[in-house]
């Protein structure tokens, strides 16, 4: 556990503000904290702290199920780890509550302490859009649905009031989990492997994100933490479905899909250019902190050199699941984790970057979420 004041700087830098302000702390004087009540969130299943456990779709998938939950939680807790998400490590730094799951709650008490809107399978785009380009999706959630329902949180905790619809979200923090990897998952299957499908994906998935942010700046909120795209190519399962003898398939150094991770790439460039150009439309001292969350450098470092992060050398296998080395992940997805026949990891979650071939290790998620508390 952390000291109070080392947990000040990584608050102060989580906010992009200057380090030279903690430093003056402890001289008497220093400017006033900024202050925030409670998070909303948005996202997937790399964000989602129990809403795709209540989805009629989604509700009793294997992510309920034992061994999820095991290094923390030490039972299913709604979320595709075996413990804790980068989510419930942000909240932890910034001292706030735990966002309530938005399909967990009714009542206005029940989300003054925050909301989390994201849900697993969701997509960055709407399942009409995805299907009118020969794309399946499986759960009926996207962007657009997660932004409307906190329109209606909002509305809940306000009433009619403008001003005090502004207020809390001023006092929020808004934090955009990763979303778009399901969009991208679905075309690169409904496409065979081949990446056209997706690529043309990224303008509008990048453009629903952007009038997502823009929304939510428009209803006040003063700090917005947008995370990008993870290393798709290093996905077990994205290396157990498309496998290939193609000589430049795979990294070298990595062993990674190179196209799955340039396809991220571009992603997130354009996802940065999309943040910026927000940042450039809301000038002035009154505005708001809009900063960009790297996911896809922690986790590419990782794999690069899984020792010097404490993980086992076969950081492209699953730990929970079957079929062995090198993925420990059936493309049939017969023993996926949770389900008969799968088994966990011999050294433990700990030492694997991915948990089920899909989503991250809590040990994974702890040190995204540091990387993004202490970037400069
Ligand atoms: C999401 O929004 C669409 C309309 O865009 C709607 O058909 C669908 O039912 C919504 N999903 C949920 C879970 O409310
Ligand atoms: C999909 O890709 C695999 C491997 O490259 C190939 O054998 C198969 O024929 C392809 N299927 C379709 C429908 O294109």
């Amino acid at each position: 556990m952390a000291p109070p004041f080392s947990r000040l700087l990584v608050v102060l830098s989580f906010l992009g503000i200057a380090l030279v302000v903690v430093e003056s702390a402890g001289g008497g004087r220093h400017p006033p904290l900024p202050r925030y009540s409670r998070m909303f969130s948005f996202g997937d299943s790399l964000t989602d702290t129990g809403n795709a456990a209540i989805l009629p779709v989604t509700a009793g998938g294997p992510f309920t199920r034992p061994p999820y939950g095991m290094t923390f939680f030490h039972h299913p807790a709604g979320r595709a780890s075996d413990g804790r998400l980068v989510i419930d490590f942000l909240v932890e730094a910034l001292g706030l509550p735990e966002p309530t799951p938005y399909l967990a709650g009714k009542a206005a008490a029940e989300f003054r302490r925050g909301a989390n809107f994201a849900v697993g399978g969701a997509t960055a785009l709407d399942p009409a859009f995805l299907k009118s380009r020969g794309i399946t999706s499986f759960v009926p959630v996207s962007l657009g649905n997660e932004t409307r329902w906190f329109e209606d949180v909002l509305h809940l905790l306000a009433g009619a009031s403008a001003h005090q619809k502004r207020m809390i979200a001023a006092s929020s923090v808004f934090y955009f989990g990763e979303i778009g990897f399901n969009d991208y998952s679905f075309a690169l299957s409904a496409g065979n492997g081949t990446v056209e499908a997706a690529a043309s994906l990224v303008p509008e998935i990048i453009a629903v994100i952007r009038s997502a942010v823009a929304a939510v700046m428009a209803a006040g909120a003063r700090t917005v933490v947008v995370a990008g795209m993870i290393p798709i190519g290093c996905e077990p399962e994205m290396l157990a479905l498309f496998p290939s003898d193609a000589g430049d398939y795979y990294d070298p150094a990595s062993g990674c899909i190179a196209r799955f991770n340039r396809l991220a790439e571009l992603h997130n460039r354009e996802l940065q250019r999309a943040l910026h150009e927000l940042r450039r439309a809301h000038p002035g001292a009154a505005a708001a902190i809009v900063r960009y969350a790297d996911l896809y450098g922690p986790v590419a470092a990782a794999i690069a050199s899984p020792g010097e992060y404490g993980f086992g050398s076969s950081p492209l296998a699953a730990c929970c699941g079957s079929g062995g080395e090198p993925y420990n992940f059936n493309a049939n997805f017969t023993g996926f984790c949770a389900t008969p026949g799968s088994t966990v990891c011999a050294d433990g979650p700990s030492s694997s970057v991915s948990w089920d071939g899909i989503h991250y290790t809590e040990a994974t998620n702890k040190l995204v979420a540091r990387a993004i508390l202490t970037r400069p």
